[in-house]
């Protein structure tokens, strides 16, 4: 990166506020040892095991898992196990029983703590993009009430569909990394939680998992007694991430199909209990693999989250219009780092320029929720593993996470309304 770009990406906000003696200067440094720290997947030795239990597993090609030719590699790390079965996207459906049963019987083996098995449809050659599906219109949002939760008919792969006990899935989505996405989703899901809703919180950022550090705890989930993941409790939350699942690296190579299995495994096979409202942390971006997981995960309506300056709002737009594309309604866009409140001082600055978000959300006719400031105690509660909603709810900070939290409320409890 380099130029304004650099000069104004969310996590190098150091550099503009180095006027301020207090900034903090650490942000690159971690960022350089996180990348220093992954490691190579290490393949280990029992994929035998794996391949012998899959051979209890009958397909409906009449020959066992193994021999049916539709396996991919299989890989096993640390007691986890991962492969996919790749068939015709006209198949899908006939073979989703067999990767359940797959999934059972690779569970079923001593050792294994978790099991990834993806159903891989490949696209037919000739058949349309992901993407291009659309209902006619590219930008027009709509009111919330206008989408039921569920199972639009058009679904591209018919797939969508409600997960029992949660009344309403909202995404906190971004244009791009680095603007303040999950601590934003992490906050807003507390503040809901302390508007009286019962909330989960899932971390669907595949590429970047970063609930567990923001909450403090990486436990691998329990299973139920019919196999379902338990979630992790935190903060009066059911909590699931795929950081608790697989090493970042793991599913940093994972291919788009993959990384739809393992969300739908997140969404569908988690004992998630009755909630009012399950907040999804996206991968940010606008590419494919966000456009289908906005298409597959039964989405009431998603919140962007954006920085102020210019090409923040860029994505942000871009964000917005994927949505649309897939007819889901934007709740509002958050304008975070909105402003550099010195944390000595006090002094507010606006070092990125300002108003940017709101006057976007008027253009675009959506809601604009509110500003979160720029300021070290919402970073460095996040670093240690208590957001700010915690380690000091009585403050500013935690009003105007409420008060975003408050204008998401209504919109859920009118869109309900309608239903
Ligand atoms: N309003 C804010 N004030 C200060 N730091 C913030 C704020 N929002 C996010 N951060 C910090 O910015 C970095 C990136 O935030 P994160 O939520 O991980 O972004 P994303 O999920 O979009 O990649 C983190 O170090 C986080 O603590
Ligand atoms: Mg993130």
């Amino acid at each position: 990166m380099t130029g304004l770009a650099e000069k104004f990406d969310g996590n190098s906000y150091a550099n503009e506020a180095l006027r301020c003696k207090s900034v903090d200067r650490s942000v690159h440094a971690r960022m350089k040892a996180r990348k220093r720290s992954i490691r190579r997947i290490q393949l280990a030795v029992d994929k035998s095991q794996v391949v012998a239990a899959l051979g209890a597993v009958a397909t409906p090609r009449g020959v066992p898992l193994p021999q049916a030719g539709v396996l991919s590699d299989i890989a096993v790390t640390d007691g986890k196990v991962f492969f996919s079965i790749n068939v015709d996207a006209s198949e899908a459906r006939a073979w989703e029983d067999v990767r359940a049963k797959a999934d059972a019987a690779v569970r079923g083996i001593p050792g294994v703590v978790t099991a990834l098995v993806a159903l891989t449809a490949e696209k037919k050659p000739g058949s349309a993009p992901v993407g291009s599906h659309n209902h006619g219109h590219s930008h027009g949002v709509k009111p919330v009430a206008s989408r039921q939760q569920g199972t639009p008919a058009d679904s591209p792969m018919g797939k969508q569909q409600s997960i029992p006990g949660i009344a309403s899935i909202i995404a906190v989505a971004s244009g791009k990394g680095g603007v303040g996405k999950s601590t934003t989703a992490l906050n807003l899901a507390l503040a809901l939680r302390d508007l009286g809703l019962r909330v989960g919180l899932l971390d669907a950022d595949i590429y970047g998992p970063s609930v567990p550090r923001l909450i403090g705890m990486n436990e691998k989930p329990k299973l139920s007694d019919d196999k379902k993941m338990i979630p992790i409790e935190r903060f009066g939350m059911p909590i699931m991430s795929i950081g608790f699942l697989v090493a970042e690296e793991t599913a940093m190579v994972w291919r788009g199909p993959m990384v739809m299995s393992a969300i739908r495994q997140m969404l569908w096979d988690v004992v998630w209990g009755e909630l009012d409202v399950l907040v999804v942390d996206m991968p940010p971006g606008t590419g494919d693999a966000q456009l289908t997981l906005a298409q597959q995960v039964p989405l009431r309506g998603a919140v962007i989250v954006s920085t102020p300056q210019d090409l923040a709002l860029i994505d942000a737009r871009r964000g917005i219009s994927m949505f649309a594309k897939v007819d889901v309604p934007t709740l509002g866009i958050i304008e975070n780092m909105s402003y550099f409140e010195c944390p000595e001082c006090g002094t507010r600055s606006d070092i990125f320029g300002h108003g940017g978000a709101q006057h976007e959300a008027e253009r675009l006719n959506v809601p604009f929720l509110g500003e979160v400031p720029l300021h070290m105690s919402i970073r460095t509660a996040s670093d240690a593993g208590t957001p700010v909603l915690e380690s000091d709810p009585k403050g500013t900070h935690a009003a105007i996470y409420r008060a975003i939290a408050g204008q998401i409320k209504e919109q859920l409890q009118r869109a309900l309304a309608d239903v």
